[in-house]
């Protein structure tokens, strides 16, 4: 019997692209250029499944492209399926997969990064300093924020804000309190406090940082009326999805003094970061980069895998969002 036919949109690590290649036919993108939505369409007709991620645009026109559409599975090399139209893949009876957990530990020490980064002022200190701006040692300059006994508020302790309020709390000695729109009990930190509302958590908290998914019911969660009631010596971590800030009320909260300062590995525009962002030394700015490292991206990429043979082997994907 004929292999399935995959096409991966994006360039691959290579260990991922070899076991690919040695279970299927597939077309490859060394190139890494992104598919346009007309390739995209082209792909799902010519293709068995799909292997795609962030960046993707994968909407409900290419679901529904008309009878053309051959392929029956998009397999996300990815957590987050937010570029994924996840309605009309249902509709339309497309098995949509995901790749949880094997990120949860590089993402929360990303956030981890970011929190430090921010909160001891790194990147302003580093960028003065390649500048030559150093004039030496001194004592009262420039000085950070101490994280031992202040407090972390995280929206959406899932795995990874979970995996981000141990280092937080067992490294750091912070305080755990976090909000969840459903009751989840984190064994793992009994201090932890669950707060009722995203306005008590913001009011309450040192460093927010976000864990949420990027779907529209968390589009700008975080507003203007939301960075409003942080302290102003607070800081705001984003590792998640771009879109959950409102980025023009953060720019604001940020030039005003509202807030402190942010840690950003997400935009709402991405490749597009704002200018006023990156004029400011109280931000610290990372592309994208929550899950890259080497061995969570083969890990990401074989678990991508594993749906795309348990689909053609007429089983349940381990990891099938719909
Ligand atoms: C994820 O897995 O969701 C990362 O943000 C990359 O897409």
């Amino acid at each position: 019997m004929a292999k399935p036919r995959i096409i991966a949109t994006r360039k691959l690590p290579e260990a991922v692209e070899r076991r690919l290649k040695s279970l299927f036919t597939v077309a490859l993108n060394p190139s890494d250029t992104l598919f346009s939505k007309p390739k995209l369409i082209k792909a799902m007709a010519h293709a068995d499944g799909l292997l795609c991620a962030f960046g993707d645009n994968i909407d409900a026109e290419i679901l529904h492209a008309g009878g053309a559409r051959k392929a029956g599975i998009v397999a996300n090399f990815g957590v987050g399926t937010n570029h994924i139209d996840i309605e009309a893949a249902e509709d339309e009876g497309v098995v949509v997969t995901n790749t949880p957990d094997v990120l949860n530990d590089a993402t929360a020490d990303l956030a981890m990064t970011l929190i430090l980064n921010a909160t001891r002022r790194v990147w302003m200190h580093e960028t003065r300093l390649r500048r030559g701006e150093w004039d030496g040692f001194d004592l009262t300059s420039g000085l950070g924020t101490s994280l031992r006994g202040k407090t972390l508020g995280v929206i959406g302790m899932g795995r990874i804000g979970t995996a981000l309020a141990m280092r937080a709390h067992f490294g750091f000695g912070m305080n755990v309190k976090y909000y969840n729109r459903s009751n989840v009990y984190v064994s793992a930190i009994p201090e932890a406090q669950n707060v009722d509302t995203i306005e008590d958590l913001m009011a309450q908290s040192d460093v927010i940082s976000l864990h949420v998914p990027g779907h529209a019911e968390n589009h700008h969660l975080i507003n203007a009326e939301r960075l409003a009631l942080m302290k102003p010596t607070a800081y705001l971590v984003n590792t998640a999805r771009g879109d959950v800030v409102d980025e023009s009320a953060l720019v604001e909260a940020l030039q005003s003094g509202t807030i402190a300062g942010a840690g950003l590995d997400v935009f709402e525009r991405e490749p597009e970061v704002p200018e006023a962002l990156k004029a400011m030394e109280n931000v610290t700015l990372l592309p994208h980069i929550g899950s890259a490292t080497l061995e969570t991206r083969i890990a990401m990429g074989m678990r991508a895998i594993d749906n795309l043979v348990a689909y053609f082997d007429g089983k349940v994907p381990p990891h099938q969002v719909v």
